[in-house]
């Protein structure tokens, strides 16, 4: 089909934040400036648990151009209630509140904020903070804690427990022929986004915050602030224009948030407080998780049982959930399926989601486990799973409102050459270098929530839209002006894009990869608004030539409004607002899921992802040499953002796989490779060919622009494709990640 060359919608585009990014003209948190600004910089804690016995801030205080050392002795007072420090996203429990007494609960905690005049100041200031501690005994170890571990008596708000058994599921699989069983583990991860976190509050008088925090929701930022320190919230501010990267650190509220509008606050003016690379590790991570898989087939590879077992780390004072477990039970058809998840308490701080959070890690473990069952029946990987291939989510007895993984499959299969593969462990080699090939299937939900958005159109034929969401590096300015500019028929240069501002319409924070379907159908609701009202103008014209033209007749292209098969009979919007009398034409509409779709059907993005590995097996280095990921993610509103997306996210499925790992020293109950040198993410010398398809499919339930979503479905299953390759490579089975050339060897 050919497209309509004047259309946005479906086209590559580059960003247009994308000058502002590269010329520095794009400021992000820490980057803000006000003629009094101070500088805020953290002390951190040395011990895991106990309490604070004294803090001596005398030498700290008298540094030259130090203002202030706050700690839990002298820091104003704050909200009682757990409630008011719970933000959106919170799992139940306590939240964590900055410097609010002596206990200690975690290795790195802050414990004091030093304000000085200049960055420099603050920074030697705080290094002569005297802290004295009491220590409790400790434990950070999941391995150890996890014989205690626990069903969480609260569960989390939007993720789901196990679902209930169904089947038998413990008989059906010691009654298979084929019975794969193993245990799964993989490592502490940090987002690491290249921003750290920030907050640059500007007194703005009166009491008047400005807030940039880094975030990936200015509103939850907004009302965390209001709802802690009892602020009016019109006295509260809170933007993230731009954002570097979060990948789920951003979802909540952190303590440089808290201490920075404290200090603020406190000293009625401006302050600036920005977290070292180290103390980016005093804040969540990926939770590591200790996993069993059984799966009890025939000797065809038909699933007979799934039995699926996690137990994940938390903090003491919160019960943070994911679904790791679910997914094994409705990406594949079975039978007789058993879930469960459980916790331990570690003296940490809590985790949070990082990107495809729970999927990433349960899908790593049963992707592997079918690899195995593959070659326990020897069933080619694909073929396995075309044999258990599942038409309806059966732990919710729900269909789906689309589901194109057969077709992932077949295209990347087709793409990377599966079918010359010699399905023979260590039987390919070139050179010095064995070579693998291994696959998987990747899963993620395609969520639509509630948001609201404002369309305002100019005489002058410009458009704005406005929305509070964010854009963390995903693309959330273009494909909003995509979409105006569609509704509209307008040019992209005619769109101008406002989120990132806790003031504008009602948006949940950017995160599940919701904000395409959700913000971009806002975004096109009021621009429908917008849209129906100028037409209603332009047929009542004087002589108009739309007069008795019913709306669908009508197009909106190069800033006119058309007679779709009669183009001659047509006019302006230009002239239409002048003709009306209109500066401009503006609606605040809101877009929600038809309840009804949430209630009968199950909604997902799928992938099929193939990796190649060549691994050098006297040193132990591994090389992914080639990946080619197919994805089902509905309508792709911009294939070279969305392919940006699915690169970022196999990359970071690539580092899970051979490198993130946040190693903790048990003794001391703190994470020791705190920096960029020690904390391994892929570099570009550990990347190579990356190509992505994306699937047609269509979806007229999910959302009213048909999108489920991609920013986390390239993660999912990635580390599970590399593990399957380096199997075929090596013949060596390892389950933990990441794949350390010690276990190779
Ligand atoms: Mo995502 S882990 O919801 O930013």
């Amino acid at each position: 089909m050919l497209r309509d060359p004047d259309l946005h919608v479906g086209a590559p585009r580059s960003r247009i934040d994308g000058v502002a990014k590269v010329t520095g003209e794009a400021r992000y948190a820490a980057e803000h400036r006000a003629p009094d600004l101070a500088h805020g910089i953290v002390v951190s804690g040395a011990i895991a648990r106990g309490r604070i016995t004294s803090i001596d801030s005398s030498a700290a205080l008298a540094v030259p151009g130090v203002i202030q050392v706050f700690t839990h002795e002298n820091r104003r007072s704050t909200a009682w209630l757990d409630y008011n420090y719970q933000d959106e996203v919170a799992p139940p429990g306590s939240p964590f509140r900055p410097l609010y007494d002596a206990e200690i609960h975690f290795s790195g905690q802050p414990v004091a904020l030093v304000v000085a005049e200049d960055y420099d100041a603050a920074a030697y200031a705080a290094s002569l903070v005297r802290i004295t501690y009491e220590a409790a005994e400790h434990a950070t170890s999941l391995e150890a804690q996890a014989y205690k571990s626990y069903v969480p008596p609260k569960k989390r708000s939007g993720i789901k427990p196990p679902s209930p058994p169904r089947g038998d599921a413990p008989g059906a699989f010691t009654a298979s022929p084929v019975m794969i069983e193993a245990d799964y583990t993989h490592a502490v991860e940090h987002h690491n986004p290249m921003e750290p976190h920030a907050s640059t509050v500007i007194w703005e008088g009166d009491g008047k915050l400005t807030v940039h925090d880094k975030t990936q929701g200015p509103q939850n930022s907004h009302s965390y602030v209001v709802a802690v320190f009892g602020l009016k919230a019109d006295d509260v501010q809170v933007k993230n224009a731009y954002v570097g990267g979060a990948f789920g650190l951003g979802l909540r509220p952190h303590y440089q948030l808290f201490l920075a509008v404290m200090a603020a606050l406190e000293l009625k003016r401006s302050v600036r407080v920005v977290l070292t690379r180290d103390q980016m590790f005093t804040l969540s991570y990926r939770p590591h998780s200790l996993q069993t898989v059984k799966l009890g087939a025939d000797r065809n590879g038909k699933l007979n049982a799934v039995i699926h077992a996690a137990v994940s780390g938390t903090s003491r004072f919160e019960d943070y959930q994911e679904d790791i477990v679910n997914w094994s039970g409705f990406l594949y058809q079975c039978d007789n399926a058993a879930f469960s998840y459980e916790l331990a308490k570690l003296d940490t701080y809590t985790p949070s989601d990082m990107r495809a959070p729970g999927a990433a890690t349960g899908m790593f473990a049963v992707e592997i486990a079918m690899d195995e069952l593959a070659a326990e029946t020897g069933t080619d990987p694909v073929e396995l799973r075309l044999r258990n291939y599942a038409d309806k989510d059966e732990n919710q007895d729900k269909p789906f409102t689309s589901k194109e993984l057969r077709a992932c499959y077949a295209q990347a299969a087709e793409r990377f050459g599966w079918s010359r593969r010699n399905p023979e462990p260590r039987a390919t080699t070139e050179g010095r270098e064995l070579v693998g090939w291994g696959m998987a299937s990747g899963i993620w939900e395609a969520f639509m929530q509630k948001a609201s958005a404002r369309a305002r159109l100019a005489a002058d034929g410009t458009l704005e839209v406005a929305t509070a969401t964010s854009d963390i590096g995903t693309g959330t300015y273009t494909i909003l002006a995509q979409i105006g500019a569609d509704a509209l028929g307008l040019r992209m240069e005619q769109v101008s894009v406002k989120i990132g501002d806790s003031s504008l319409p009602t948006s949940p924070i950017e995160g599940g990869s919701w904000t395409a379907a959700s913000n971009g159908s806002a975004v096109m609701v009021a621009c429908t608004a917008v849209r129906e009202e100028l037409f209603r103008k332009a047929r009542g014209l004087d002589g108009s030539p739309l007069a008795n033209v019913p709306p669908e007749r009508v197009v909106f292209r190069g800033g006119r409004i058309a007679v779709a098969d009669d183009p001659s009979r047509s006019v302006a919007i230009s002239e239409v607002m002048r003709a009306a009398g209109l500066e401009v034409i503006e609606r605040e509409e809101t877009a929600q899921q038809d309840p009804a779709t949430t209630k009968r059907y199950a909604s997902y993005t799928h992938s099929a992802i193939f990796a190649e590995v060549k691994v050098d097996e006297d040193l132990g280095v591994v090389r992914v040499t080639r990946v080619v990921v197919a994805v089902a993610a509905g309508k792709i509103i911009n294939p070279k953002t969305a392919r940006s997306q699915i690169l970022g996210g196999v990359v970071m499925g690539i580092g899970m796989a051979l490198h993130e790992e946040t190693m903790a020293d048990h003794n001391l109950g703190r994470f020791m490779n705190h920096n960029l040198a020690e904390y391994h993410v892929p570099a570009n010398a550990d990347i190579h060919d990356i190509e992505v398809i994306f699937v047609e499919e269509h979806d007229d339930k999910i959302s009213p622009i048909g999108v489920k979503g991609l920013g986390e479905i390239g993660i999912v299953g990635t580390a599970a494709a590399v593990a399957n390759a380096i199997f075929h490579a090596t013949g060596k089975r390892v389950r933990s990640l990441p794949i350390t050339l010690d276990k190779l060897l």
